[in-house]
């Protein structure tokens, strides 16, 4: 079999997390994929750290030997901020290696021209996790509702802000705790700023914007509010009178280009978002034919952005004709169903 040559770039919470998800379900990928996976080598920042990697794999500090590899594929990026990451992402892919990101910070500021470059030197660039992390909200809209007209999308989009929400709503908690909580869990950004001032939402919302009307509001014509004008008693007053105060974002077309708000919003218990609890993400979707779809899933987190990562990869080698799980042979015993079909 061919071998697929794949690099990370990063190896904190998201990095990690793909690493190991590759090497738990290698068989199911390379089955997948036709080819065996190599990962050849991790980028970063601090080389005295130990880790816990395969001793054949590179760990380097310097990009130079990344870019250097007699053969690599792709490149998986889940580092912060735009730089260094855009210079490193663009050198890659002027080489032609297809890139995965998981950087919506990155992705808001510089989607555009690392996209015309991809296009540029025909490598693939993906970006699933950089918004709602498992939830397939990108390809959703890109394969699934191509045909209509996208009039509304709102979402809880940062699962820090609604762990923190959820906690404070139902536990005598500080929000220092509930945030120590989210920092302990993977959930928060290294500095959770971009996360409790709705920064982080903000760029995953713009992502979306640019995905569906093909461009952005001014920034500074875009309301962002954080949770962290939110207090415990806000909290507990709008839940006395069976109101939940969610952290959302919403993007509309307008005659005069996409309009985005990003705030906490007090909604009732039939909105569609008053039970997504804890570090759990939301979107809806309101399309002229579908009419209004909801997604629901885990929005942070090592594994769920590990998800949606390596289904960038997946999508990039996918051939449409075939087969679209993986079925693991009956003498793996890994065939039991915990549902029956009857009749
Ligand atoms: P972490 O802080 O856990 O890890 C960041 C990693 O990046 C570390 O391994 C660090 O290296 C490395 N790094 C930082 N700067 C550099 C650099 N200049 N060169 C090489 N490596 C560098 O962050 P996360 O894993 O949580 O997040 C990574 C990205 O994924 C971010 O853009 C985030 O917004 C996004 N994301 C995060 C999710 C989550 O649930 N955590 C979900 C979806 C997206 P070192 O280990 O040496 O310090
Ligand atoms: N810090 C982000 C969040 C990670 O809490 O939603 C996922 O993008």
């Amino acid at each position: 079999m061919e071998t697929l040559h794949i690099a990370l770039i990063g190896f904190g919470t998201v990095g990690k997390g793909i690493y190991e998800s590759i090497e738990e379900q290698r068989e199911q990928l390379e089955s997948l994929l036709g080819k065996t996976i190599s990962i050849d080598a991790i980028l970063i920042k601090d080389g005295d750290i130990n880790r816990e990697v395969d001793n054949n794999v590179l760990l380097t500090t310097n990009v130079e030997d990344l870019l250097s590899l007699p053969q690599l594929d792709v490149v998986f990026e889940a580092i912060i901020g735009v730089e260094p990451a855009r210079t490193y992402l663009a050198k890659f892919i002027e080489k032609g290696c297809h890139i995965v990101s998981a950087n919506k910070e990155l992705l808001a500021h510089k989607g555009k021209e690392l996209r015309s470059l991809a296009t540029k030197y025909k490598a693939g660039l993906r970006y699933e996790a950089a918004v709602a992390a498992s939830i397939p909200i990108l390809s959703t809209l890109r394969e699934g509702l191509k045909s209509n007209q996208i009039q509304e999308i709102s979402g809880i989009l940062n699962g820090t802000s609604n762990f923190i929400l959820s906690e404070l709503q139902q536990k005598e908690l500080s929000f220092e705790q509930a945030l120590n909580e989210a920092k302990e869990k993977g959930y928060a950004e290294a500095d959770p700023t971009n996360d409790i001032e709705g920064w982080d939402a903000f760029y995953k919302i713009l992502i979306l914007s640019d995905l569906v009307y093909g461009e952005q509001p001014e920034w500074d014509r875009i309301i962002r509010k954080g949770i962290d004008e939110v207090t415990s008693a806000d909290i507990k007053i709008a839940e006395s009178i069976g109101f939940r105060i969610k952290h959302i974002a919403s993007l509309t077309p307008s005659a005069d280009g996409p309009v985005i708000s990003v705030e906490p919003v007090a909604v009732t218990s039939s909105h569609p978002f008053f039970h997504v609890a804890g570090v759990n993400n939301a979107l809806q979707v309101t399309g002229n034919l579908a009419g209004s779809i909801t997604l629901n899933g885990p929005g942070a987190g090592a594994y769920p952005t590990a998800s949606a990562m390596i289904e960038d990869l997946l999508s990039l080698y996918r051939n449409s004709s075939e087969s679209v799980f993986y079925s693991p042979s009956k003498e793996n015993g890994a065939e039991v169903a915990d549902w029956l079909l009857l009749g």
